[in-house]
């Protein structure tokens, strides 16, 4: 299982002198790319760009269907075709019967059709006899439900039954196809994840975590101290009389330390029900068949961090179902620009290589309601996918069903099965184009500028999990909050990468660290040295109030960071969400909501301050400058984002930078040689393509969900 290792911690957070910093700091980072660049080689072409590919389910049609589709995808361009996620009960029908005609019959006409295959263990599915003699293996929800069969995602990642029958259906599977040239690569499960119901609160599930909780903890002494566990009377006596925290068994809120275990627990148990299957697979597979599960990129339960030996990361999007209502009017039909974006950024910095498995087809079936895609809008998203450098992207699915779960839902083909459908059009569409980009191909050095603008988005998942356990107010919300940095830089035109604190800080001139609520003193010491190397640090609200554990400090709130945003004391206020708060910064002035922190300076100067309130001549934003660096502290959240916008661009204006300045939904991405321009807004807009800009794709002047591409 996979815990925070202290070791690790300890060897990161050391400071030494700067010529040493960074002469490792360059070793490192080019040691990095060899390896990110060796690895890139192994598995994928540069060349190649983007890879496409497209799901197929040979099991749901007629066999005499499965030549003429294969060869239509094949003849449509599609490179690649993805196998056998939920097809366990056609595998083996009955225990230890197994059935793989169909599968060999299938990878055979792909590889007759020149199609490559990523083929999949089965184990979202469990078959219906496995779970009728093992009723064990399925999980449990808040509600003390049974999930049973007739869908998917029902087993418990914590049950050892389970792993007993997935070992066996793996490495069958891995023994089979493990060094059938057809197989590209492999995909675990499928978006592992209990979906609505989240949370496993099974016999298993609860018996597991005690099993966690005793290796973290040695002694039931330490558990409870940590947890607070004197107040209520919630003392344990031993970790056997613990139960999962389940809100729905309880007439208070569970015990947020208890909590927030859980919570890790839960993304160590899907780390290593992912990783458990990929080491089978090692086993018998050929190197070349690199292994990726694919992931849902901002699902709460599962950590992507925690998978970051796959050898690709790799996720799942759906933009338009009623949920995102983008930018402006039509924005429903497009999306939020930073959806694949932000996922984008996440994945490919987990370890350089990632690709997109299921890509939204066009209209789907499960949404608050299923609008149709904006025409334009699915091929804008291929390129948003090419454009954050991930090496394939898969359409989420190649024939419309006319059975089963999901009627309703698009595909490449029309209900016929024969005709092209509106948005299947699109993807031929980006295909054909795709010719021409890889003709212009050509290895490119990094654009200077880019260079100058790189930042870093630091996320915390330990700390997202604490906020949206105890919010504090209903106006909160994490990923909201992350969102309006990552658009204020995306609006920069600063490329992005969302990283962990694995990772070298030294790389990004720019580090954003949005409510980074848990850290420690080691964390703070590394951002001090950060800047005083020249880096530039941007803090948020809420960063520092607590540590690891979830504890407040016993000194003043906000301690760990006062001294390094030279501030002598935070305390913090919500509004009702009728009541807008103004701050204003020099003639500009910002309406706040969510969350102000206010702010007493010690050595930092005041960006921004209350405009009402009891507070009103307050600071509400802080910089300082620190040896070479700088260092900002935004302490209050907003709506509309415009706040944290301006803040952003006076830190790189002050920092000498420049920047663009684009309107909400525009993006200006680069990727290996080429420029894209994409417009997720509701409104015609001016790409800035400069002079020299050489337009190969597309114009200037975009329509909504319109796409320029451009080498310079
Ligand atoms: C995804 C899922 C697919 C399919 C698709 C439908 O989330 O991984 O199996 O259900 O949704 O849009």
């Amino acid at each position: 299982m996979l815990t925070n290792n202290p070791v690790l911690e300890k060897k990161r957070n050391f400071s030494i002198p700067l010529r040493k910093c960074l002469l490792a700091t360059v070793t490192m980072t080019l040691f990095m790319q060899q390896l990110i660049a060796q690895s890139a080689t192994k598995f994928f072409n540069n060349k190649d760009l983007m890879q496409v590919g497209t799901y197929y389910y040979p099991e749901q049609w007629p066999e005499s269907n499965w030549e003429r589709d294969i060869k239509k995808m094949s003849d449509l361009g599609f490179e690649f075709t993805h196998y056998g996620e939920f097809a366990w009960a056609v595998m083996e029908p009955e225990e230890g019967k197994y059935n793989f005609e169909w599968l060999d019959k299938a990878i055979a006409l792909a590889s007759k059709y020149k199609v490559k295959v990523v083929l999949c263990t089965p184990t979202p599915t469990p078959p219906v006899w496995l779970t009728q003699k093992h009723p064990d293996v399925l999980m449990v929800n808040a509600e003390g439900r049974t999930i049973q069969h007739g869908a998917r995602q029902q087993a418990s990642w914590s049950s050892k039954t389970y792993r007993q029958y997935i070992e066996k259906i793996v490495t069958v599977l891995a023994k089979r196809y493990g060094n059938n040239p057809t197989i590209w690569g492999w995909q675990i499960d499928n978006e592992p994840s209990h979906y609505g119901n989240e949370y496993d609160y099974s016999e298993n599930a609860q018996k597991a975590f005690h099993d966690w909780l005793k290796k973290k903890y040695q002694n039931i002494d330490d558990l409870n101290k940590s947890w607070g566990n004197a107040f209520w009377s919630i003392l344990y006596n031993n970790f056997e009389q613990i139960r999962i925290p389940n809100g729905k068994e309880l007439v208070a809120q569970p015990n947020p330390h208890a909590v927030l275990d859980f919570k890790r627990f839960t993304a160590d148990e899907a780390a290593d029900f992912v990783l458990y299957q990929r080491d089978i697979l090692r086993k018998y597979v050929k190197p070349e068949q690199w292994i990726t599960t694919n992931l849902m990129p901002t699902y709460p339960a599962v950590d992507p961090l925690r998978m970051k030996s796959l050898d690709v990361e790799s996720y799942t999007k759906y933009l338009v179902a009623g949920y995102d209502s983008g930018h402006g009017e039509q924005g429903f039909r497009m999306g939020s620009s930073s959806s694949i974006g932000f996922s984008n950024d996440l994945f490919r910095s987990i370890n350089g290589l990632s690709g997109v498995m299921e890509l939204q087809p066009g209209q789907v079936n499960w949404g608050l309601f299923n609008p149709q895609t904006m025409p334009g809008a699915v091929r804008m998203w291929m390129y948003h996918v090419m454009a954050g450098g991930n090496k394939f992207v898969c359409n989420y699915r190649f024939r419309q069903p006319l059975s089963g779960g999901e009627q309703y839902h698009y595909g490449i083909m029309k209900t016929d099965g024969v005709t092209v459908s509106r948005s299947g059009d699109e993807y031929i569409k980006v295909i054909n184009e795709l010719e021409l980009l890889r003709k212009a191909y050509k290895p490119t050095a990094f654009p200077a500028i880019l260079t100058k603008r790189k930042a870093a988005i630091l996320y915390s998942i330990d700390s997202r999990w604490e906020m949206d356990n105890q919010p504090q107010t209903n106006q909160w919300n994490y990923m909201e909050h992350v969102n309006r940095y990552y658009n204020g830089l995306k609006a920069l035109g600063s490329p992005v990468d969302v990283i962990d604190e694995s990772k070298d800080f030294s790389a990004y001139p720019f580090l954003v660290v949005p409510a980074f609520q848990l850290l420690d003193y080691k964390l703070v010491d590394r951002w001090r040295t950060y800047v005083q190397n020249g880096g530039n640090l941007i803090i948020t609200c809420r960063t520092g109030q607590k540590d690891r554990e979830g504890h407040l400090w016993e000194a003043s709130f906000q301690q760990p960071i006062l001294d390094l945003i030279g501030a002598e004391e935070i305390y913090y206020d919500h509004l009702p969400v009728s009541l807008k708060g103004k701050i204003s910064s020099g003639n500009d002035s910002f309406e706040w909501n969510n969350w102000g922190d206010i702010l007493k300076p010690s050595t930092a100067s005041v960006w921004a301050k209350y405009e009402d309130q009891f507070y009103k001549g307050k600071a509400a934003v802080l910089n300082r400058k620190l040896g070479l660096g700088t260092v900002t502290y935004i302490g209050s959240d907003t709506d509309d984002g415009k706040l944290e916008r301006k803040m952003l661009q006076k830190v790189y204006q002050q920092a000498g930078v420049s920047t663009l300045n684009l309107p909400e939904g525009v993006l200006v991405e680069y990727c290996d040689g080429f420029w894209y321009g994409l417009n997720y807004s509701s409104q015609n807009q001016n790409i800035p393509v400069p002079a020299n800009g050489k337009i190969i794709i597309g114009q200037r002047i975009l329509k909504p969900a319109e796409v320029v591409v451009w080498r310079e």
